[in-house]
């Protein structure tokens, strides 16, 4: 009996990562063929703005070299939104012997939000593969599965380094190097089709910010953007916050008219208050919201929005930051509680100031009394 799997996604655009799970795949699951397919509009996601043939086009390259590997445009060609329980219906129906679907892991905790998840698992067995562990509770998916439908995944081990799609666009934007995160001729295809170009927001980044304070900007950004769903946030404006938190790190506060720094304001808090200034000044920005969020990403302040929360966070979870305890608050950040990984993001900063006897900003300390002083006399 011929076994076949489905590879499906949005590939905007494809990755290392994906070609290191195609291949895993092919091995684990024994497969005689893998069909690699774009969708034409993921109904979980934004349309797309990179059109479903550059994105064809992009895994014909990767892919052209991996055996066993078919890119179809199945679901291209068909156009409207893509439903995978029509695509597995369809190749169940069309090809002989089993069939199984790859999902990412992180999608499983959304599965029971798919069009007839009964009707997709009837049809094939969904393989989940491994990203590391560090965005999924396994062990919970597996028993909603159990419960929800009588039937487990498969989960795919060893998927290779973290990779993501976000993360190119993300760093395309900013100008930073992708050739680590996909291959080559990939590479060449996005710089030669102008594929995920920034705007207005990311072109003022690159000529303000230093190259290691860039890669920060983006690992921010890719942080804040994996949760904005989660909390209800707007993406553009979860996406401009993250993007331009920094946009004064480099900026002389004296060289900047109409700003002046108040006399009680801790060197590192100025940046965050000058940014906000220029953003609101310099870059038209007039959302209140993502100006505050800007303004109060080193301080924060007592009463803080979700936005303002989320890029407060996001600044010291992102990958690139190294000190003690940064993993734990990384797994409560995309594992666990949005909440606690703030308040207790704010605990650390108060602890960081106080250890290295620093002066402590008045919003700060305000933070400290509405989140975290208020939250544990509630506990108690
Ligand atoms: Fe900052
Ligand atoms: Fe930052």
């Amino acid at each position: 009996m011929e076994r076949t799997a489905i590879f499906g996604g949005s590939f905007n655009p494809v990755h290392n990562e994906h070609i290191a799970i195609a291949k895993m795949a092919i091995e684990q699951l024994k497969l005689d063929r893998l069909i690699v397919m774009p969708t034409y509009i993921a109904p979980h996601k934004d349309a797309s703005s990179t059109s479903a043939e550059h994105r064809f086009n992009m895994l014909k390259l990767a892919f052209e070299k991996v055996e066993k590997v078919e890119v179809s445009d199945y679901e291209i060609k068909k156009g409207g939104t893509s439903y995978t329980y029509l695509t597995v219906e369809h190749f169940k129906n069309t090809l002989n012997g089993e069939l199984f679907f790859l999902v990412g892991a992180d999608m499983l905790k959304d599965f029971k939000t798919w069009r007839y998840p009964e009707r997709i698992l009837s049809a094939c067995t969904l393989c989940a593969f491994d990203r590391g562990g560090e965005t999924t509770d396994y062990q919970l998916e597996r028993q909603n599965f159990i419960n929800n439908y009588g039937k487990d995944f498969i989960l795919l081990k060893g998927g290779g380094q973290k990779q993501s799609s976000t993360k190119i666009r993300v760093y395309n934007e900013l100008g930073l190097d992708i050739t680590l995160q996909t291959p080559k001729k990939v590479c060449d295809y996005i710089k030669e089709n102008g594929l995920y170009l920034g705007d207005k927001y990311s072109e003022f980044i690159k000529k303000s910010l230093p190259q290691k304070r860039l890669v920060h900007t983006a690992n921010v950004v890719i942080s804040a953007l994996a949760k904005y769903k989660e909390l209800g946030l707007d993406k553009r404006k979860v996406r401009i916050s993250a993007m331009l938190h920094d946009c004064a790190k480099y900026i002389d506060p004296k060289t900047v008219e109409g700003f002046s720094v108040p006399s009680d304001m801790p060197a590192p808090v100025v940046h965050a208050f000058l940014g906000a200034f220029i953003a609101k000044n310099y870059l038209g920005i007039t959302d209140e919201d993502i100006i505050n969020a800007i303004r109060y990403h080193t301080s924060g302040r007592a009463k803080m929005s979700a936005l303002e929360k989320l890029i407060f966070t996001a600044d010291m979870i992102e990958d690139g930051r190294v000190y003690e305890g940064v993993e734990q608050l990384r797994k409560l950040f995309y594992l666990t509680d949005f909440d606690e990984c703030f308040t207790t993001c704010l605990k650390e900063e108060m602890q960081h100031l106080l250890n290295k006897k620093q002066p402590i900003y008045f919003e700060t300390l305000n933070a400290y009394e509405y989140f975290v002083k208020r939250k544990e006399t509630k506990d108690e």
